[in-house]
């Protein structure tokens, strides 16, 4: 793994951006990792246009997962609804700038499931096909 961007995983890892919970959330949504039971909580408030501009997360996991949580709490804000459900997981492996394996790609991608299952105002969605 490239030196600068490990450290850039290590550093949201342990300085988190928009932890802890919004109050009164337009959008909140929580789903765990079923391989490992980690867990991502998010809440977000939108504007009149559907834009995102707060967004506050609780979550407990892996680095790759929480890292991949704090990067996608400070991309998503100024993006509308529209915009998050279009995104892809080729989006989250930009932000972390790695590759990731099989397994590790769930820790990466459980923050954008959350995230997007917000958006569409799922309970759930029903495979990692739909992201
Ligand atoms: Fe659980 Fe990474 S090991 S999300």
């Amino acid at each position: 793994m490239d030196d600068l961007y490990r450290d850039n995983i290590l550093d949201h890892f342990t300085n988190p951006r928009n932890r802890g919970l919004l109050e009164n959330p337009d959008i909140e949504f929580a789903d765990d990792n079923p391989l490992c039971g980690d867990h991502l909580h998010f809440t977000m408030k939108v504007d009149e246009n559907d834009r995102v501009v707060e967004v506050g997360w609780e979550g407990q996991g892996c680095a790759i997962s929480q890292a991949s949580a704090s990067m996608m709490s400070e991309h998503i804000i100024g993006k509308t609804l529209d915009e998050i459900r279009g995104m892809t997981k080729r989006d989250v492996l930009d932000l972390l700038g790695i590759e990731l394996g099989a397994v590790r790609i769930k820790c990466a991608l459980l923050s954008l499931k959350v995230i997007k299952a917000g958006a569409y105002g799922l309970d759930g969605l029903p495979g990692d096909e739909e992201i």
